[in-house]
Parts: C-alpha cells; structure tokens; sequence
C-alpha cells in the first residue's frame, strides 16, 4: 500500500502516520523528520534547509524530490509505505508520479486531513518531542506521564523552533497557497479520501482506517 498524507501542518498527519506504521508494516517516510535529521547533524543541506525551515517556508524542490526518490527506493518500501508531509507542491507530486512510474508503482490513497485552523494553532504551539527517540507529545491533549520527560525512553522533550505563533502563522499561509492545490490535483486522479480530522486521534484512525 503506497499513501500519501496530506493535511496542514498539526492536523496530525505525524501522529497518524505512527499508528498505520504498525498496521500495513509499511515504513512512515516524513521529510520534516528528514530534513531535521540533516539539520541536527549539521549537513550542508542541514544547514541550507534551516534557513527555510525556520521562517516556515518550502525547502527547494529539488532538495526534497532528490530525497524522497532515494528514500521510495530503499528495500523495506518494497511493499508500501507512507508519504507525511511530501508532495508539497503540484512539481513535487508530478517528480513522484515519475519515480513511481520508473519504479512500475503507483499510488494506493491520498488521505487528507481536516482540521480547523484554531485547532490547528493549539496542536502545534503545545506540541513537544523526544530529544532522543522523536515520540511526540502534546502539553494538553497527550502530555507524558512526567512532565518534560518522555514516557518511552526518558529522553527530553523539547519545542521545535517553527512551532512558534508567529512561524506557524506563515506555514499556514505556505500551505494554503501552495499546498493545497493538490487537493483538487488527487480529486482529479480519483485517488483523494477527505477525513474529519477534529476529535480523538483514535477516533481519527478509525476513519482513516475506514476510508483505506
Ligand atoms: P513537517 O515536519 O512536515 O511539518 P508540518 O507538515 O508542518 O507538519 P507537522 O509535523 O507540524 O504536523 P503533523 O500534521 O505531523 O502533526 P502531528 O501529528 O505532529 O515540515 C517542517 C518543515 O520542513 C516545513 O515547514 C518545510 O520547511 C520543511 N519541509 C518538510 N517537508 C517538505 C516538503 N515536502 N517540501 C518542502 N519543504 C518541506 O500533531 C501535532 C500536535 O498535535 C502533536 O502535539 C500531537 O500530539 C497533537 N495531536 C495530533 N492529533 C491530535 C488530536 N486528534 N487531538 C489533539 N491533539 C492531537
């Protein structure tokens, strides 16, 4: 099963991703993940990418296609894998429709998520994550056991830097003029499902897993 998961930054594509991850046994590919791992080891791409990043802009295209293309590649997507935070632009998706059409794949679904943009704000300024093992945690609506702490490994929770107010402003504002547009993109090709994204992340997955 190849997926896609789009939605808005905080509509819970991440935490979603996890859950279906152990379901199909399928790898969860997120180029946020990526693009912080670069970052975190201080990478030349790291290091291009944080200027985007942190003003809650795009990377280039043809830094996260090159990516991904290399990442679809791997062995353990062999049999499917989820797509979390990539395409991001209509020449993002069209690059992955070729690598697909080279690999002779093609896409199973494109879950979007809906979220309200309010919502959207509280998700992602109480948002925290493991240091250590990437786990996320909400202050409110998923707080660890011990404050700070990570219930998984005890490594540090900490507050990504675009999850400011003011940086999250602008990624909403990037997603809704350059994102979106694949909403109508997948529509046409018949492959778009649009889930409710308010309410409990289990009663989320229970519609995502309805809709695959
Ligand atoms: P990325 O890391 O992909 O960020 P994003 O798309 O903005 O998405 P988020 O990770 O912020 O949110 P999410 O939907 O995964 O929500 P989550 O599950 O964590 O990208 C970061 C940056 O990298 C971009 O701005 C860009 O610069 C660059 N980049 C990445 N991909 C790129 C690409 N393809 N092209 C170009 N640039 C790219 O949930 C959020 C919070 O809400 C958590 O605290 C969670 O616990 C909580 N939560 C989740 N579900 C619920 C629920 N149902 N109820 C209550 N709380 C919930």
């Amino acid at each position: 099963m190849n997926l896609i998961l789009l939605g808005a930054p905080g509509s819970g594509k991440g935490t979603q991703a996890k859950f279906l991850v152990r379901k199909y046994s399928i790898p969860q590919i997120s180029t946020g993940d990526i693009l912080r791992e670069e970052v975190k080891s201080g990478t030349v791409l790291g290091l291009k990418a944080k200027e985007y990043m942190d003003k809650g802009q795009l990377v280039p295209d043809e830094v996260v296609v090159g990516m991904v293309e290399e990442r679809v590649k791997k062995g353990d997507c062999r049999t499917g894998f989820i797509l979390d935070g990539f395409p991001r632009t209509v020449a993002q998706a069209d690059a992955l429709e070729g690598t697909l059409q080279r690999m002779k794949k093609a896409l199973s679904r494109v879950i979007l998520v809906n979220v309200d943009e309010d919502e959207l704000v509280k998700r992602l300024t109480g948002r925290r994550v493991c240091e250590k093992c990437g786990a996320g945690y909400h202050v409110i609506f998923d707080p660890p056991k011990q404050e700070g702490v990570c219930d998984k490994c005890q490594g540090k929770l900490y507050q990504r830097d675009d999850d400011k107010e003011s940086t999250i402003r602008n990624r909403l504002k990037v997603y809704n003029n350059q994102t979106t547009p694949l909403i109508e993109y997948y529509q046409k090709k018949q492959l778009l499902s649009m889930v409710d994204g308010m309410g409990s992340i289990e009663e989320i997955f229970g519609r995502i897993s309805k809709a695959l």
